[in-house]
């Protein structure tokens, strides 16, 4: 009878041992694999990855969701974006190559570029993100200029080239794509429903009325083109409307 109730004891004691040290160990693993943000090893992040945007369908990102985009005026394998250009739209560069799942890796590589910078390319033609795409999921590039665009990873950049930016996206912008637009450096304005960048107007000073025209900036701006109020009171010249069209660059939706 002691013996059974001793050898009953010595199990009680070995399933509390082995059992508290097994609790020990799945809760020092999990406040471990909390407290670390950090991929264990063996386990790549993508470097590359797709997102949708609810009216241009997918585009690439980095692994952070930042907008990439293909500049029309690049070659293959060659960037011609520099010093200016490059300060507003910084080369992307992955490092080691990790496409996501839903890609294909092989539409990725590396090149070294004149300036001896590191870029990635989608098919060819090298990434950049735009300094003006504040947060995840900002697409404010796109289109700007008829030369920058986001990419369908299912698209050629090489195609949207030769159909021509315009037949190959028709640009539809929202006040709130606008509202991204919203300073001197980078001003976009809607008058009569259609969208304007006049950036070029403001950092070239060639506005004849001014400082004024920067109060439009990331705005429908139809009643300030058609009143200015702080000055003569009346619409613009049709000689400014032909100059105007030179700036178009979609419509507000
Ligand atoms: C929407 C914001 C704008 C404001 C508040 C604004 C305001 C003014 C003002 C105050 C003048 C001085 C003459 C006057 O008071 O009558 C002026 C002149 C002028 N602006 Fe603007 N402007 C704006 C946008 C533009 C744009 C987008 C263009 C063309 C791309 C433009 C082209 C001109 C031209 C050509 C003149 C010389 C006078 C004329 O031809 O009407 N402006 N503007």
């Amino acid at each position: 009878m002691n013996k059974k109730i001793l050898i009953v004891g010595v199990i009680v004691v070995l399933v509390l041992i082995i059992g508290g040290g097994t609790v020990y160990f799945l809760l020092g693993r999990n406040e471990a694999q909390e407290s670390v943000d950090v991929p264990r090893a063996g386990i790549e992040i993508p470097s590359i990855k797709v997102a949708t945007h609810a009216t241009l369908g997918s585009y690439l990102t980095d692994a952070n969701g930042r907008t990439l985009y293909v500049f029309i005026k690049d070659s293959a394998n060659t960037s011609t974006c520099e010093a200016e250009c490059l300060a507003k739209w910084p080369v992307f560069s992955a490092g080691t190559i990790k496409a996501d799942e839903s890609l294909s890796g092989g539409d990725f590589n590396t090149i070294v570029r004149k300036d001896g910078m590191s870029q990635t390319t989608f098919k060819t033609y090298p990434l950049y993100y735009y300094s003006g795409d504040k947060i995840k999921g900002d697409v404010a590039g796109q289109g700007l200029g008829n030369v920058w665009y986001i990419m369908d990873p299912a698209k050629d950049p090489a195609a949207l080239k030769e159909g021509g930016p315009v037949a190959a996206v028709q640009q539809i912008y929202t006040l709130a794509d606008i509202t991204l637009h919203g300073t001197p450096e980078n001003c976009w304005l809607a008058i009569g429903g259609k969208v304007y960048d006049v950036t070029q107007i403001i950092t070239d000073r060639k506005h004849p009325g001014g400082a004024p025209i920067v109060q439009g900036c990331g705005k429908d701006a139809t009643s300030l083109f058609e009143t200015r109020p702080m000055g003569s009171n009346t619409p613009h010249s049709e000689a400014a409307r032909t100059w105007l069209t030179t700036f178009y660059i979609g419509d507000l939706k």
